[in-house]
């Protein structure tokens, strides 16, 4: 089927794109000596997970139970929960854990992981579990230099029914760098503190299996990984017009657009509407640091080329796209197609049913996305 021919919003995924991001990715994890654990929620798609994996076996990253129990059932037996652990999810895990090869939960927090060594001697299992270490992110984990950095893993080693797996970061605030220089000095600092981290606890006499990293921005901008064993991005996959922004990729590299329709054009304030609201797009932020007109995603032609105008507002089924100039305007009727190129893959893709596979101007496939939690 021709990509005109689609109903209008669609996700669209360029596979050659996909395919080459997946390449670069796994060459460069080979050449930083680390083993890479691809974060699949961004795409929360079996298909795609398989490309990544080929040539890697250091298993994928979930977000979700539900992701979890999905890739287990298609064959993924090596699977790290990304979202620490809390009560309510125990027995999911544990069972997750039972049916996996390997099944890692994380934590920062010791009561938890005095709790879930309860529960799992109740179930006769052990689990293996990570520390979560804040590298200046500030959302989740414990901060590098905090007491409980020494003491949770020497908690969890001790414990009956748990398995001390590592410590575990991920640099979110590399996503607001500055600048390259800003950039490299997040990457090197989230090694840095995580390698530093792991020689005290081997020091304290604790093994520390995997040290592990990872952020699609850090990634790109990282020159050696000394101490560091394991790491995981999943944007990278995609990219976006953030990434493209942030200098983590070109715009050329970005495969994911959302298909949309014009719906509504209007001359006296010069613009059009597209049927590519925030339920189709996401409402996510760009890099507004170094692009504070970035609005809501790019605005490419059916072909993929950048026509210079962006999604300025966004509602929950129609997008905005303020149009300046009068020749592209009377271009622009009602119905014709335009592809958005939007800033952030991983919730675009979170929002949609399936991928609408592309090759050259032929969508050859369709694959489903596991959504839901
Ligand atoms: C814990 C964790 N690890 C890894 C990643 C991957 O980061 P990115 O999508 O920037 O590659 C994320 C993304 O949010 C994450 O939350």
């Amino acid at each position: 089927m021709l990509l005109e021919n689609l109903k209008t919003p669609s996700l669209i995924l360029n596979v050659n794109r996909m395919k080459r991001n997946a390449e670069q990715m796994a060459a460069r994890a080979e050449s930083l000596n680390v083993r890479l654990r691809p974060h699949v929620k961004t795409h929360k798609c079996v298909e795609i997970a398989k490309i990544q994996m080929a040539g890697n076996a250091g298993g994928i990253m979930v977000s979700t139970l539900a992701e979890a129990e999905h890739f287990l059932k298609n064959g993924f037996t090596d699977i790290t929960y990304g979202v620490p652990i809390e009560t309510g999810k125990f027995a999911e895990a544990i069972r997750l854990a039972k049916a996996s090869e390997r099944f890692s939960v994380l934590t920062d927090d010791a009561a938890t992981a005095e709790s879930l060594n309860e529960a799992a001697r109740g179930e006769n299992i052990n689990l293996d579990v990570f520390v979560k270490i804040d590298c200046g992110y500030h959302r989740c984990g414990v901060e590098p230099h905090a007491p409980e950095t020494i003491a949770i893993p020497r908690l969890i080693t001790d414990s009956s029914n748990l398995n001390f797996a590592g410590i575990l970061t991920h640099a979110g605030h590399s996503y607001h760098a500055r600048s390259p220089e800003e950039l490299l000095a997040i990457a090197r600092s989230e090694r840095d503190s995580m390698s530093a981290l792991a020689q005290q606890l081997k020091d304290k006499g604790l093994g520390v299996p995997t040290v592990s990293i990872g952020s699609t921005p850090t990634m790109s901008a990282i020159d050696n990984l000394d101490g560091i064993t394991e790491f995981r991005c999943g944007n990278y996959i995609f990219y976006d017009a953030f990434q493209a922004t942030l200098g983590s990729c070109s715009f050329d590299d970005c495969a994911l657009t959302v298909l949309t329709a014009v719906i509504h054009r209007d001359f006296s304030r010069g613009k059009i509407v597209v049927d590519a609201g925030a339920i189709a797009l996401s409402k996510d932020h760009g890099a507004v640091e170094l692009d504070e007109n970035c609005g809501y995603g790019r605005v490419l032609d059916l072909a993929g080329n950048d026509l210079n105008l962006r999604v300025n507002r966004l509602s929950q089924e129609h997008g905005e796209i303020e149009v300046g100039d009068e020749a592209i305007l009377q271009r622009l009727k009602v119905g014709s197609r335009l592809r958005i190129l939007a800033n952030h893959s991983c919730l675009t893709a979170a929002q949609h049913s399936h991928y609408h596979v592309l090759d050259g101007e032929q969508i050859v496939d369709c694959w489903e996305i596991r959504r839901g939690w």
